[in-house]
C-alpha cells in the first residue's frame, strides 16, 4: 500500500476527481477526511469507502466551503484530531464556468468573482492550512493541487483557464517556498472529463453543462483518444502523494492523453 496509515484531506471529495481520489487513497491505506460543500455527497463518498473490499483506510465526511478559511482550517483540524497528524492535502475542489468554453467577454463580474473565490482563493487557503500544520509537525508533507490543462494552453474557456493558470503557478511557487521544509507540492492537470459532475447540468453550482455528446467529443479530443476519467487523475494524485515521488516537487502533471503535447 502506497499510503498506509497516512492522514489525508481531500477537498471536493463528494464527486468526480475528489471522490475517486478519496476512494483510491483509502484503498491504499489512507485515513481520508472527505471535505465538500455538499456534506451529503461527502458522506456518500465515505459510505463507498466503507463498501470497498480490502480497504485498510477509512473516511470521515466534513462540510467545507473552500472559499471560507475557517472551513478549510476545520477540515485540516479534523484530520489532525482523528489521526494526530496530517500527511497529505489534495486541494481539488473547483467549479466550471456556466457553459463550457464560455467567451471572456460574456462573464459577469459575479461569475468572475465566484470562479476566483473557489478555484484560486480556495486552493490558497488549502495550501496555507496544510503548510502551517506540516511546519508545526516539524516538516514533511505533501500537497497535490488539481490544476487543469486549461491553465497551460488557450483552450477550454479563458477565464476558467486563468484561474487554473493561477493554481498551476501557485503550485510551482509554493513548492519552491516549502522545499526547505521537505514539503512537496505538485499539481494534477486534467483534460476535460465527460463523466464528472463538472461537465453536466448542475443546479447546485449553476453550470449549464455541455451535454453528453459534446462531453464525449471533448473527452476524446487528444492523441490517445480515450476519454479521461476521474480515476486517471486519482492515480496521478496517488503517485504524487506517495513516497515514490519523494524527489518530485513543483510539477504540473497533465492527465490529458497527450493533448498539451500535441
Ligand atoms: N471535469 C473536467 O473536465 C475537469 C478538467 C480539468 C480540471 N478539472 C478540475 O478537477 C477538479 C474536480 O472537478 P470534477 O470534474 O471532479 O468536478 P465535480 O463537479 O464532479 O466535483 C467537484 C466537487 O467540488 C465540490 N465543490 C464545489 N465548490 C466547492 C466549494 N466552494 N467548497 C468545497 N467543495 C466544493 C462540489 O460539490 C463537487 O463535489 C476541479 O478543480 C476542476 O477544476 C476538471
Amino acid at each position: 500500500m502506497l499510503l498506509d496509515g497516512k492522514s489525508v484531506v481531500v477537498t471536493g471529495a463528494g464527486s468526480g476527481v475528489g471522490r475517486a481520489t478519496a476512494l483510491l487513497f483509502a484503498r491504499e491505506g489512507a485515513h481520508v477526511v472527505a471535505a465538500d460543500l455538499r456534506e451529503d455527497w461527502a458522506a456518500e463518498t465515505v459510505r463507498l469507502i466503507g463498501e470497498q473490499p480490502d480497504t485498510k483506510g477509512s473516511g470521515t465526511a466534513v462540510r467545507c466551503d473552500v472559499t471560507v478559511q475557517a472551513d478549510v482550517d476545520a477540515a485540516i483540524a479534523a484530520a489532525v484530531a482523528g489521526r494526530g497528524r496530517l500527511d497529505v492535502v489534495v486541494n481539488n475542489a473547483g467549479i466550471a464556468t456556466p457553459a463550457f468554453g464560455m467567451l471572456t467577454e460574456d462573464h459577469t463580474a459575479e461569475q468572475i468573482d465566484k470562479l476566483l473565490a473557489v478555484n484560486v482563493r480556495g486552493i490558497i487557503f488549502g495550501c496555507q492550512a496544510a503548510i502551517r500544520q506540516f511546519r508545526a509537525q516539524g516538516g514533511g508533507g505533501v500537497i497535490v493541487n488539481t490544476g487543469s490543462i486549461a491553465g497551460m494552453v488557450g483552450w477550454g474557456g479563458t477565464v476558467y483557464g486563468a484561474t487554473k493558470g493561477a493554481v498551476n503557478q501557485l503550485t510551482r511557487g509554493v513548492a519552491v517556498e516549502c522545499a526547505k521544509d521537505d514539503i512537496r507540492v505538485n499539481a494534477v492537470c486534467p483534460a476535460a472529463m465527460p463523466a464528472t459532475n463538472f461537465m453536466v447540468p448542475d443546479a447546485a453550482h449553476g453550470s449549464q453543462g455541455i451535454g453528453d455528446e459534446a462531453g464525449r467529443d471533448v473527452g476524446s479530443a487528444h492523441p490517445l483518444g480515450r476519454p479521461i476519467a476521474a480515476e486517471d487523475c486519482a492515480a496521478a494524485a496517488l503517485f504524487l502523494a506517495s513516497d515514490a515521488a519523494r524527489n518530485i516537487t513543483g510539477v504540473l502533471l497533465p492527465v490529458d492523453g497527450g493533448f498539451v503535447a500535441q
